[in-house]
């Protein structure tokens, strides 16, 4: 008979600290919920020698991730250490030696996926990563299970808690987007690059994890398009709660006809839209099954404690397992893949902001460019303008049009000498 349940972690920061402080915490519930107690045998880390706020024995601090990958006391590692490699060497390595594993790192799900769930379902060990999207909103298991019956046609998110936290706080205070920033690190919810989350990386790994389960078909992140949300400034805000908008970094996987869409930007989003009542580090997934209609999930998508139910979550699911000796139950299989369709498919309505010498004609200009590319004006704003340079900014919402053509015509507007710059593009999600 088990006496315990090993458990080893790989990264000992945010998360890792999170799971630990929550394991020591609510220790004899979860030995009552499984049966025997679930104990952290070794973390390893970067730096042993950093001082850590987790309450763990010292002496189960180390560098040596081989010593972790071969400790026959350890079942299950858990890897919350983030990043492509060596991660992904590590949980090959874990399963190769015939422990199960649990992640929350999307990017590391969102590449390499597919072939470390293969290797699992060979070994006949579990691979869980509840907490790779949407911190403690669970996702993974409706996905996995709940869902099952549906054909699922679109997923539509917001999946990063550091934009969303940091889109917020530029909207409803006027924060500087740098300081919001900075906060959003403070509070833990950014990833150790932030550029990951800023520039749209993150959201899309996780919209690559979340459409291939949805649909059953490989979405890879080089395959969606991506923007993030750098080149946003102040006023676009301003000018879209003006037309009645948010603006909201958003993900969106689409079931057309011939294939997949998918791409990760920053939208107009309508005020009276769910997801544009989500604030501050909240994420929210829309998912659309044939069956059930629209489910909405809603949470904190990001923070320690979020994330250490989700990781706890999968860890107790395998503790249970490992304990009544019940096979992975969590292989899941791709069906046919999907052809990923371009950028040329996407049709909307666009919030377009240019910069263009204040003089007569230059609206007809401009309204030529749009109109030779097909795409038609529903409306124009003339917003301030600056004397001493001679300009003003012209705010144009367009009616639906393919994005290429609108590409096309902004191309045209660009190169017009009266036009200083196209300052933001955005498509009007609805
Ligand atoms: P973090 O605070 O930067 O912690 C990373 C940990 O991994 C640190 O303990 C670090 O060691 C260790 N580490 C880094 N590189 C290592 C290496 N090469 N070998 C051994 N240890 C290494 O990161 P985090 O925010 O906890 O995120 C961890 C994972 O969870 C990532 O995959 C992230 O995407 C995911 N996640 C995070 C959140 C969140 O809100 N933060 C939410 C959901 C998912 P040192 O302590 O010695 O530097
Ligand atoms: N950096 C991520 C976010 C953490 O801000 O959403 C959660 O995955």
């Amino acid at each position: 008979m088990r006496k315990a349940v090993g458990g080893g972690l790989i990264g000992l920061g945010v998360v890792g600290t999170g799971v630990v402080r929550v394991l020591a915490e609510r220790a004899d519930f979860f030995t009552r919920q499984v049966g025997v107690p679930i104990i952290v045998r070794r973390a390893v880390v970067r730096d042993p020698s950093k001082p850590r706020l987790a309450p763990i024995d010292p002496e189960l601090v180390t560098d040596d991730a081989a010593a972790l990958l071969t400790d026959p006391e350890v079942d299950v590692v858990v890897e919350v250490m983030g990043g492509e490699e060596p991660a992904h060497q590590y949980i090959r390595r874990a399963l190769e030696a015939g422990k199960h594993v649990v992640t929350a790192n999307k990017e590391l799900i969102a590449k390499h996926g597919p072939e470390l769930l293969a290797l699992a379902r060979e070994r006949g060990r579990y691979l869980l990563f509840e907490a790779s999207v949407g911190g403690g909103i669970p996702l993974i298991a409706p996905l996995r299970r709940d869902l099952l019956a549906n054909r699922i046609t679109s997923v539509r998110a917001i999946i990063n808690g550091t934009t969303n936290y940091i889109l917020t706080r530029m909207a409803q205070e006027g924060a500087d987007y740098a300081d919001a920033l900075a906060e959003a690190q403070r509070l833990g919810y950014a990833e150790p690059d932030p550029t990951n989350d800023v520039e749209g990386y993150d959201a899309a790994y996780k919209l690559a994890v979340l459409a291939t389960l949805a649909f059953r078909s490989r979405l890879a992140p080089e395959q969606i398009r991506t923007e993030g949300i750098t080149r946003l400034s102040a006023r676009d805000f301003l000018y879209a709660a003006e037309l009645g908008y948010v603006i909201k970094l958003v993900a969106v996987a689409e079931r057309r006809d011939h294939g997949l869409l998918a791409r990760v930007a920053p939208v107009l989003l309508h005020r009276d839209e769910p997801l544009a009542k989500v604030d501050g580090v909240y994420n929210a997934v829309q998912i659309v099954g044939d069956l059930t209609g629209m489910v909405l999930f809603e949470g904190r998508g990001a923070g320690a404690e979020p994330t250490s139910s989700a990781v706890i979550a999968d860890l107790l699911e395998i503790a249970d397992a490992v304990v009544h000796g019940i096979p992975n139950r969590t292989a899941w299989s791709l069906e046919e893949q999907l052809p990923v369709l371009g950028p040329d498919q996407i049709e909307s309505r666009y919030y377009i902001r240019v910069t263009v010498s204040d003089r007569p004609g230059v609206l007809a200009r401009l309204a030529k460019c749009l109109g030779d590319n097909d795409v038609s004006i529903a409306a124009v704003n003339q917003k301030e303008a600056n004397e001493d340079q001679q300009t003003a900014e012209l705010v144009i919402m367009t009616h639906r049009a393919r994005e290429s053509a609108v590409l096309r015509a902004l191309a045209e507007i660009a190169e017009l000498p009266v036009v200083a710059e196209v300052s933001t593009f955005l498509r009007v999600e609805e």
